[in-house]
C-alpha cells in the first residue's frame, strides 16, 4: 500500500517542490552504458581490456582485515609518494581523488570559477558543461578546426581558465607538448588544465612543464591505461598552491575520497611499471591494426593518441552501425550531438578477439 500512496502524492503535488533550487538548472552528465547482459563485446567506453595489474590486486587483497574498521588515510600519503616517484614530483605537487570525475569536479570549483568565461573545446568531454552548471561557472566554447583539431591560437582571448582533454574526447586527437608550451607562454593569468586521461597510449605528457608553469594542472586517472575503472582513483600535478586549494575544497566536501582498497590498489599499479607499459603497447598494437582494418572497409579515422578510435563511414550514419552492431552483440558509442559527430562511431580498442569480431560484424553489415 505505501507504494500507492506515493503514486496519489507524485500526481497531486510533484516531489520536486523539495528540491533545493539549484537541481531544477542542473543537466546531468550521461555516462555510457553499463550493460547487464553478458557475453558483450564491450567498446563504448574506453576500458582496458587486460585486467588490472597483478601485484594491485593482491595489494587490495591484503587491505581486507580488521583495519577496515579504521578510516582510511585522509591524505592518501603512500598513494601520494608512488605519483609522485612515477612522475619525478614532489608529494606536495600531487592531489588525488576519486576517480578523475571527482578531481574535475573539485578543479572546476576551486580554480576555474572567475569573472571572464572558462574556455573549452566545443567538441570534447561532455562532463565539462555540466560542472559548469553546478558551480555556476560562466563558460564559452571554442570550435575545433574543420579536422578536429584543436587550435591553440582559438585560445589566446581573455579568459578565466582553459581547459580540453589531450588527447581530446572523442576524438582521438592529441596535441604536441611543444604547442601546449606555446599556450602557456601567453595564457600566464588564468589556470591552463591538461585532462590527460588517455595520454599513456602514445602521447607526451605536459607533467614534464608544470614546474616551469605555475598555471598548469595536469590531470590523470588510472580508469584507462592502468585499467582500473572499477576502483575510481585519478589525481592532478601541478604547483603546490594549486593543489592546496584543491584540498581545500576536498577537505571541505569528503575528507576521505578513497577508501583503504584504492589507496593501497592504485599505489600498487603505479609501482608496476613493467605490467603497465606491456598493456599500453599492446593497446596501441591492437589500434594501429584496428584503424587499418576499419580503413579498408572504407571507413575515414581520425588519427588516435587514445585507446579508442573515432570512425565515420562514407555510405553509412554512425547511429545506423551502432544499432547494427548492438544486434549483433557488439557496443560502441554514438554521439548525436553535436550535429558534426553524429556520423561517427567512438571505438574503444579491446582485445586482438574482440576487434577481430567488430571487424567481421561490420563486413557482415556493410555487405548487406
Ligand atoms: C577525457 C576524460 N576525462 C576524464 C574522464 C573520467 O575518468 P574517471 O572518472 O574514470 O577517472 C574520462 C572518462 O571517460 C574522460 O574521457
Amino acid at each position: 500500500m505505501p507504494a500507492r500512496r506515493n503514486i496519489v502524492w507524485e500526481i497531486n503535488r510533484p516531489m520536486s517542490r523539495y528540491w533545493s533550487a539549484v537541481v531544477h538548472g542542473l543537466t546531468p552528465y550521461v555516462p555510457g552504458e553499463q550493460p547487464k547482459l553478458q557475453n558483450l563485446v564491450k567498446l563504448n567506453t574506453n576500458e582496458n581490456p587486460y585486467g588490472p595489474s597483478p601485484k594491485a590486486l593482491e595489494a587490495m587483497r591484503a587491505e581486507v582485515g580488521d583495519s577496515l574498521r579504521l578510516y582510511p588515510d585522509p591524505n592518501a600519503d603512500r598513494l601520494k609518494g608512488a605519483i609522485a616517484a612515477y612522475h619525478g614530483v614532489k608529494p606536495a605537487q600531487v592531489f588525488v581523488g576519486n576517480g578523475s570525475d571527482e578531481v574535475l569536479a573539485h578543479t572546476f570549483q576551486a580554480l576555474l570559477k572567475h569573472e571572464g568565461p572558462l574556455l573549452f573545446p566545443d567538441i570534447t568531454y561532455s562532463f565539462y558543461p555540466v560542472y559548469c552548471g553546478l558551480y555556476g561557472v560562466d563558460f564559452q566554447t571554442v570550435p575545433l578546426t574543420e579536422n578536429f583539431g584543436i587550435r591553440v591560437e582559438d585560445y589566446k582571448v581573455p579568459n578565466g581558465g582553459i581547459i580540453f582533454p589531450n588527447p581530446n574526447a572523442p576524438t582521438g586527437r592529441l596535441l604536441s607538448l611543444d604547442e601546449i608550451e606555446r599556450l602557456l607562454k601567453v595564457n600566464t593569468d588564468s589556470v591552463v588544465v591538461i585532462d590527460e586521461a588517455y595520454i599513456d597510449f602514445g602521447g607526451e605528457s605536459a607533467v614534464s612543464l608544470v614546474d616551469r608553469y605555475p598555471q598548469l594542472l595536469v590531470i590523470h586517472t588510472l580508469s584507462k591505461s592502468r585499467s582500473l575503472a572499477g576502483l575510481r582513483v585519478g589525481y592532478a600535478i601541478g604547483h603546490p598552491d594549486l593543489i592546496d586549494a584543491l584540498n581545500r575544497v576536498k577537505d571541505s566536501f569528503n575528507s576521505y575520497p578513497l577508501d583503504r582498497f584504492a589507496i593501497a590498489g592504485a599505489a600498487a599499479a603505479m609501482e608496476d611499471r613493467t605490467y603497465f607499459a606491456e598493456t599500453c603497447r599492446k593497446v596501441v598494437v591492437t589500434r594501429s591494426r584496428l584503424v587499418s582494418e576499419l580503413e579498408a572497409l572504407g571507413f575515414e579515422v581520425l588519427p588516435s593518441g587514445a585507446n579508442f578510435v573515432f570512425a565515420r563511414h562514407a555510405r553509412h550514419e554512425g547511429a545506423e552501425l551502432t544499432a547494427k552492431l548492438r544486434e549483433r552483440s557488439i557496443i560502441v558509442r554514438h554521439f548525436k550531438t553535436p550535429a558534426r559527430i553524429a556520423p561517427f562511431m567512438r571505438i574503444t580498442v579491446g582485445t586482438d578477439a574482440e576487434c577481430a569480431a567488430l571487424i567481421t560484424a561490420l563486413k557482415e553489415i556493410l555487405s548487406a
